[in-house]
């Protein structure tokens, strides 16, 4: 099904594992460009490794993120911007105050 995202440039958030990293290879699988963000770099790194092998280096990257940290979000969006554009972001990462 073309979708009308190929090309564009996709952040998703919590993207090593579960649903954010279904959501994106179904991105990838469409043709976007995707940048996934998590905190346990090796799970990271595998994770853009075996999405490299399916969907070419090129579409993907991994940038090690603490998304409840206003900071690393902001280095998340510098490292993900291509031409200085940002498409989609995915928050899959969410959490509970009462945790
Ligand atoms: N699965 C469900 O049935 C369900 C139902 C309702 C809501 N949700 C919500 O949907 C989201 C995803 O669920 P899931 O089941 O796919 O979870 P999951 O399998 O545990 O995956 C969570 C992903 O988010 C990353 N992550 C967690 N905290 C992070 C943080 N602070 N900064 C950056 N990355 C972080 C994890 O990697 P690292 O640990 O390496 O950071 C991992 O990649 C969660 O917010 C969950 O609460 C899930």
């Amino acid at each position: 099904m073309e979708l009308g995202i190929r090309g564009k440039n996709v952040v998703v958030t919590g993207g090593s594992m579960g649903i954010g990293y279904a959501a994106a290879e179904l991105f990838l699988q469409e043709g976007a460009y995707v940048t996934i963000a998590a905190r346990n770099e090796e799970r990271l790194k595998k994770a853009v490794y075996e999405l490299s092998q399916k969907y070419g280096e090129e579409h993907i990257r991994g940038v090690p993120a603490d998304c409840s940290k206003e900071a690393d979000v902001k280095k998340l969006a510098a490292a993900a911007a291509r031409e200085d554009r940002i498409d989609i972001w995915v928050n899959n990462v969410g959490t509970n105050k009462l945790r």
